[in-house]
């Protein structure tokens, strides 16, 4: 059970404060000096306005979406607000990010990076386009430790489920699951397509307007017109 919290007012990341730790441990921080995101990006992380936390989990299959699908939830039992999951876990309202997520291994254990931007009321001029939080999509606000505290059992209840189950959930709470025209940036150029489910590991299937069908296997996915 995740009962053990290591709580900073600020640190350089809790992904690399997490690592090394017993599992079950949730770091949480105020502040990130050098939050991670994912594919090397930087995390924005402003003090006192999100939730910046991570925790350390015994490694399973579509951890990642399992993760988003609990963040999902945390977020619509303290706002009721429902993020949209674009894949394969970034949290979207509006169309904009509001949160973003990090598994990583680490010796023999994930770490699930879970960053969402609560109270933010302006982002840096590169992130404005993209990037929003649960305060300026509500215009109220909303309490990050409130939220943790929805995670966590959120969290402990998403790991138990079989991979049947996060597959079924993560096509029903995500847009991007199924017949959605999006553009991937792929390592060897750009594709566009409709996307067309889940394979069982996970991935996302694109069907290219030729027909044939890509297996995306790592992020790079928006919707296309956007
Ligand atoms: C993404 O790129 O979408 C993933 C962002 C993950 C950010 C969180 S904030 C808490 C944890 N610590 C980090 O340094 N990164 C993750």
């Amino acid at each position: 059970m995740m009962r053990r919290i290591l709580r900073f007012d600020s640190i350089d990341s809790t992904q690399r404060a997490a690592a090394g730790e017993p599992l079950g441990t949730v770091v949480v921080a105020g502040h990130q000096t050098a939050g991670q995101g994912r594919h090397g990006h930087s995390w924005h992380s402003e003090a006192g306005t999100g939730l910046y936390c991570s925790i350390v989990l015994e490694p399973m299959p579509l951890l990642t979406l399992a993760i988003g699908l609990a963040a999902v939830d945390a977020i619509a039992r303290v706002t009721g607000q429902v993020c949209d999951l674009r894949w394969p876990n970034d949290l979207m309202l509006g169309g904009k990010k509001t949160g973003g997520i990090l598994a990583q291994m680490v010796d023999s254990a994930a770490i699930a990076g879970i960053g969402i931007n609560v109270n933010q009321t302006s982002f840096p001029p590169h992130l404005v386009d993209e990037a929003t939080s649960l305060r300026l999509h509500t215009g109220q606000e909303a309490c990050a430790t409130d939220i943790l505290d929805a995670l966590i059992p959120a969290v402990e209840a998403m790991v138990k489920k079989d991979k049947d189950t996060i597959l079924r959930l993560f096509t029903h709470a995500s847009s991007y699951a199924a017949g959605r025209r999006v553009i991937v940036d792929q390592p060897g150029g750009v594709i566009q397509g409709t996307t067309a489910g889940l394979d069982p590991d996970g991935f996302l299937i694109v069907r290219k307007d030729d027909g044939t069908d890509t297996l995306i296997l790592a992020g790079g996915v928006r919707a296309a017109g956007s």
